[in-house]
């Protein structure tokens, strides 16, 4: 399983009116025909948020919307990008010399994250052009991972169209590593989401070494997405970084506090392991050894007796070095909290899957309220969605994804569903005050959807 790459799959084109659409628009745009097409899914992450840079287990599943990407490799060595959508201009470049610029997370910036890394994985100065036409459905900055599917579906074509083979482990490391090119210092959920997802499971995602293995949800109850409205990309403000930042802060000051070899710490979940104990006796190890007023830049440096530059240049991401205050203990408790709700979540589905939606919901209740209150990653909008969901009969409700916006998850027992989705749809999208945009007012119920693909046409 761990080598297996990303299937291969012979279709007719005209028996998917999506591909044929899309071949439609190929033609005319390049005049020519696609040679293959690639699709990677977003995801949902049912539980476990802002853990996976911190070294631990997540539990998501990948959504039926997608990427899909329409290719045709070419003889010169220029890289053509198109989108179906005409909010995302074309782009064009030079295959020999990418440049990923970080200030501003333009959308095919995305794309050249994946192409750079399979280039760079092969160690290749000269790739052949190709011409693209990208046909997204994931709705944008909501936190169903939209971004991440681009990288992943452009490293694929990437490496389709060199005529190569990876595994999808070795495709969702790099995929993960190249999307730091845009700034942002994500976890591997997303990517790893992306290729290893099989239809019908969910997934416990393991770092270190990168494994996936099904979680079967239980059969009583539905997951719906429901998007709060509010717009988060997450590479257009500091909010994400900062938190890797307190989250490699704090694992810094544990570390220190317990006499392991700070300097060389990284993430939390290293100081657990070298402790060898368990996540709640980490969870009073916090108390012990962090305070709940945020830290200045200056205590931090007079607990690991370092200088000021020295914590901007050597630990601080670009943009966080001006950060004036970090919140260590709050974040710590979060980030150990959260890793042992993904491990109960886990259990529970394994050892008792009838009449658990009621425990899973409170642990997805306790992970939003944790969220909220000591990763501050929610936002008004997302708390009152929550509790509408939760009033309209959701076992548990919670953001997921980054947040500061974007969409929740639910667990609703399977008999509720058809009230629940018409009683939120009013009291959220109809409220009185709210103005939402048509296309944006998503509420549907999901099912874990396949990996990443490559379709042949037969
Ligand atoms: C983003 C990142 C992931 C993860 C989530 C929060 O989606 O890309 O790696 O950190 O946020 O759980």
């Amino acid at each position: 399983m761990a080598t297996e790459g990303p299937a291969m799959r012979r279709i007719q084109v005209a028996e998917h009116p999506r591909l044929l659409k899309l071949k439609e628009m190929f033609n005319s745009k390049f005049g020519s025909s696609p040679k293959f097409y690639v699709r990677a899914p977003g995801r949902v992450n049912i539980i476990g948020e802002h853990i996976d840079y911190c070294g631990y287990s997540v539990l998501p599943m990948a959504v039926e919307q997608d990427m899909l990407i329409a290719v045709e490799p070419v003889k010169t060595n220029t890289l053509q990008l198109g989108n179906t959508n005409p909010l995302y201009p074309d782009f064009s470049t030079s295959s020999n010399n990418i440049q990923i610029d970080k200030t501003k997370p333009l959308w095919h910036n995305y794309f050249l994250c994946g192409f750079k890394g399979i280039q760079e994985h092969f160690g290749l100065s000269d790739l052949t052009g190709m011409n693209c036409l990208v046909d997204g459905n994931i709705p944008p900055s909501s936190g169903l991972s939209s971004s991440s599917a681009l990288v992943c579906c452009a490293g694929l074509v990437t490496l389709t169209a060199l005529g190569m083979n990876l595994s999808k482990v070795e495709l969702a490391e790099i995929c993960a590593k190249s999307e730091r090119y845009i700034g942002t210092e994500g976890g591997g959920m997303d990517q790893s989401i992306s290729f290893l997802a099989e239809e019908g499971t969910a997934k416990l995602i393991e770092f270190s070494p990168l494994r996936a293995t099904d979680v079967k949800l239980p059969s009583g109850a539905v997951f719906v997405i429901a998007n709060s409205c509010v717009e988060m990309n997450k590479a257009a403000t500091s909010h994400f970084n900062i938190r890797v930042m307190e989250c490699r802060l704090a694992a810094k000051l544990l570390a220190k506090h317990k006499g392991l070899q700070w300097n060389k710490v990284l993430r939390l979940e290293e100081v657990q392991a070298q402790l060898g104990i368990s996540l709640e006796e980490m969870l009073s190890v916090t108390e012990d050894a962090l305070h709940s007023d945020p830290y200045s830049p200056e205590e931090i440096c007079m607990c690991l007796g370092i200088s000021l530059d020295e914590l901007r240049t050597q630990i601080l991401s670009q943009n966080t070095r001006d950060v004036p205050i970090f919140k260590l203990y709050q974040r710590a408790k979060h980030v150990y909290s959260e890793a042992a709700r993904v491990l109960q979540f886990k259990k529970i589905c394994e050892e008792a899957p009838d009449n658990v939606v009621q425990q899973l919901g409170e642990l997805m209740n306790q992970s939003h309220r944790s969220c909220r209150d000591m990763y501050e990653c929610s936002c008004p909008e997302l708390d009152q969605l929550v509790d509408i969901c939760r009033k309209f009969g959701a076992q548990g409700s919670r953001l997921t994804g980054a947040g500061w916006g974007g969409c929740t998850v639910s667990i609703v027992p399977v008999d509720k569903l058809p009230g629940f989705l018409a009683n939120v749809q009013e009291a959220f999208y109809q409220g009185s005050d709210a103005s939402f945009a048509p296309e944006k007012q998503s509420l549907f119920a999901t099912k874990p959807g396949g990996g990443a693909l490559v379709f042949l046409e037969a």
